[in-house]
């Protein structure tokens, strides 16, 4: 297809969930992405908000020991949505745990979107904003929020630089990709970023950021999920 026939066309996309990770600064007994929050795991409000967004499907990668927890979890919400919602098995790394999900999405996801499930109550309309702005001319696309705080380097407790905060941004997920664009990343650069869009920078494919949303914040540590739980409360009073 010619460039000026995608122009307005919106491609089919696929969410990866990246639910694999063990959350140990969070201090649970259980992998992060079934802690629970208001009722639920974090794991249900992520792809509950993936599904919404009109995915051609959604993978999760969960922890190994974990998957059938996984699937009780997802497949009321696949029966729900009418959307097929796969469960693989996640890897060591989180690079290892994006590439299992991305091999199981259908050839028709041309755009594909990896969620982090500790950023579990990034709203629908991100993960639309999102895949919408994934195109040939721009083939990759972060969510971003500004700076507030001052940031500075250091080398032990010595205070090295102060940056620039107008040139800094606070990067969220969903990140949305190419596909081919995120394959080539993750086959050539591995587990070397703590994202997949620090993966395609290495590739040297540009990377275009659009507004992130407050709520996709990532639930790290007990206030966190304290926050996260005041927000459900607001959102079921209005
Ligand atoms: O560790 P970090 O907070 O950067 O993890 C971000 C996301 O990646 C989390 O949702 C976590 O579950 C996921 N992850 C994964 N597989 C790993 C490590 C992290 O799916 N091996």
């Amino acid at each position: 297809m010619s460039p000026s026939a995608r122009q307005g066309r919106r491609d089919p996309f696929g969410v990866v969930v990246v639910a694999a990770g063990s959350g140990r600064r969070l201090g649970a007994e259980v992998p992060k992405a079934f802690v629970t929050l208001a009722g639920g795991p974090l794991l249900e409000y992520a792809v509950r908000s993936a599904l919404a967004a009109g995915p051609v499907a959604v993978v999760v990668a969960a922890p190994p020991s974990h998957v059938d927890e996984a699937i009780e979890v997802v497949e009321p919400l696949s029966r729900e949505h009418g959307i097929p919602v796969q469960v693989v098995p996640g890897g060591v790394e989180r690079g290892d745990s994006v590439l299992a999900g991305m091999r199981w999405l259908p050839a028709e996801c041309e755009v594909v979107l990896v969620h982090d499930a500790a950023r579990a109550l990034a709203p629908p309309v991100l993960f639309r904003m999102v895949a919408a702005a994934v195109a040939l001319d721009r083939p990759a696309v972060v969510p971003s929020l500004p700076v507030v705080d001052t940031i500075k380097r250091v080398d032990g407790n010595l205070v090295v630089a102060t940056l620039d905060r107008e040139s800094l941004r606070i990067v969220q997920t969903p990140q949305g990709f190419r596909r081919d664009v995120l394959l080539a990343a993750h086959a050539t650069h591995g587990s070397l970023a703590t994202d997949d869009a620090g993966l395609v920078e290495r590739l040297g494919v540009p990377v275009r950021v659009v507004d992130g949303h407050p709520a996709a914040f990532k639930i790290t540590t007990p206030e966190d999920l304290l926050r996260a739980e005041r927000l459900v409360a607001d959102a079921a009073r209005d």
